[in-house]
């Protein structure tokens, strides 16, 4: 099949998750289909529609009853008795499959294992037994592990070591997935932010957010007089939330089976760890001294505050990752941009609104920047050092 979003019923994973939930907002929007929702325990019908209600009002769709009674909320069954959905998925008239449900808990081996690779394993089942036209699984654009290559658009038999098991199930996932037999697209975002026009924000403290949190939660009570960062001169993609919505509808409305997209922002306007620093400094003042490492392993552990030693630690990987030069082959989503998706990229001006956004909704961040304000806020001294790395060899 070339192309989904026919006719029938549509099953989305991750529906009381971040993603899910605007995929499912984008298919009660696209579609007159009916929108079938597994979800595990403790979540409800009501707690799984309130945010996507919330996406459709935002994005000035109706919230009628009409729209909301599409959408079928399901208890998910265990990953090995997921299969027994198929009666009901049939009556239900299901049709294609988009599975957006997956583990983002770095260091939980067994919490991975059963939400990447048992969970999907478990929906392929599903697919297969109910003959699914197409099977979307929603992957990670840093399914590659590290590497300096361009990565491409197809599955990965070459990767490099991986920033933590978070990759390396995603990528055996993808692959669990183009050996089932069920006709697919795999679809890799790379870091979602905020929505390109409000930056409303409905996921969890992953990515930027995490950093923006630890900078909450250990930088927002004041600064020592001088501040270590890992910040980099690469650029650090991101895809807005609502880039992310239109971006994978399309993937799965219009992409040929077999397909492998990257769904990443053009590098071009994109910001780097620094610009993004000192976007949050000149918001936030600053402290006397401002010292730029490009690696995390380059900051000498002796200098740093021990708030800052904590923030360090916390958003080791994230720095990690953000310290290697990504390269995405972006054809396809090329393709679908020539075809008419209208996307916009992810730059310093954008990732500034879903800031201005999150600061505004933190009453913490507001009391700290009026007391700077008051105090009259420091310019910082940027002190930049160089990539030790090819020293250490
Ligand atoms: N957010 C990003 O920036 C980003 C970027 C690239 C790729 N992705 C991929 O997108 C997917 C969704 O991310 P997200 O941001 O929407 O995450 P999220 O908000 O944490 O949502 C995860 C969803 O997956 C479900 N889930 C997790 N483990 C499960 C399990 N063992 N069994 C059943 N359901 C399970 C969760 O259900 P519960 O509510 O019951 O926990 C929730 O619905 C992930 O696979 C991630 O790899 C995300």
């Amino acid at each position: 099949m070339s192309g989904g979003a026919g006719d029938g019923a549509i099953l989305i994973t991750g529906g009381s998750g971040f993603l899910g939930a605007l995929a499912a907002a984008k298919a009660l929007a696209e579609t007159e289909a009916t929108v079938v929702l597994p979800v595990r325990e403790p979540h409800t019908r009501e707690s799984v529609l309130g945010p996507i209600a919330t996406e459709l009002a935002a994005e000035g769709r109706p919230v009628t009853d009409a729209v909301l009674a599409r959408a079928v909320v399901v208890p998910l069954p265990p990953p090995e008795r997921i299969a027994e959905l198929a009666p009901e998925m049939k009556r239900l008239g299901v049709r294609d499959v988009l599975h957006c449900a997956g583990c983002l808990s770095y260091f939980n081996l067994g919490k991975l294992q059963e939400g990447n690779l048992d969970l999907t394993a478990g929906l392929l089942a599903l697919g297969r037994a109910i003959d699914a036209r197409r099977f979307v699984f929603l992957s990670t654009a840093y399914s590659a592990g590290f590497t300096d290559q361009l990565i491409p658009e197809a599955l990965h038999e070459a990767y490099g070591d991986d920033p933590t098991d978070y990759t390396r199930t995603k990528r055996e996932a993808e692959w669990l997935v183009a050996r089932s037999g069920v006709p697919y697209v795999i679809v890799r975002p790379s870091i979602v932010i905020g929505d390109s026009r409000d930056g409303r924000y409905g996921g969890k403290p992953y990515g930027i957010y995490q950093l923006w949190t630890a900078g909450e939660r250990y930088l927002g009570n004041g600064y020592p007089p001088v501040l270590h960062v890992v910040a980099g001169d690469q650029p650090v993609n991101f895809v807005h939330q609502d880039a992310f919505k239109d971006g994978f509808w399309a993937a799965y409305a219009k992409l040929e089976d077999g397909a492998v997209v990257h769904l990443v922002s053009r590098d071009d306007a994109l910001p780097t760890m620094r610009d993004l620093w000192e976007l949050w400094l000149a918001t936030h003042g600053g402290p006397s001294e401002v010292h730029f490492f490009k690696r995390l392993d380059d900051v000498p552990d002796a200098d740093v505050a021990a708030q800052v030693r904590m923030w360090l630690d916390f958003t080791a990987i994230n720095n990690e990752i953000a310290s290697v030069r990504w390269k995405f082959a972006r054809a396809r989503l090329d393709a679908l941009r020539a075809g008419g998706l209208a996307l916009t990229d992810a730059s310093l001006a954008t990732v500034r609104i879903a800031q201005e956004r999150f600061v505004a909704d933190s009453p913490k961040l507001q009391a700290f920047i009026a007391r700077y304000r008051e105090q009259g806020a420091t310019t910082p001294r940027f002190v930049v050092h160089p990539d030790r790395s090819l020293e250490r060899g």
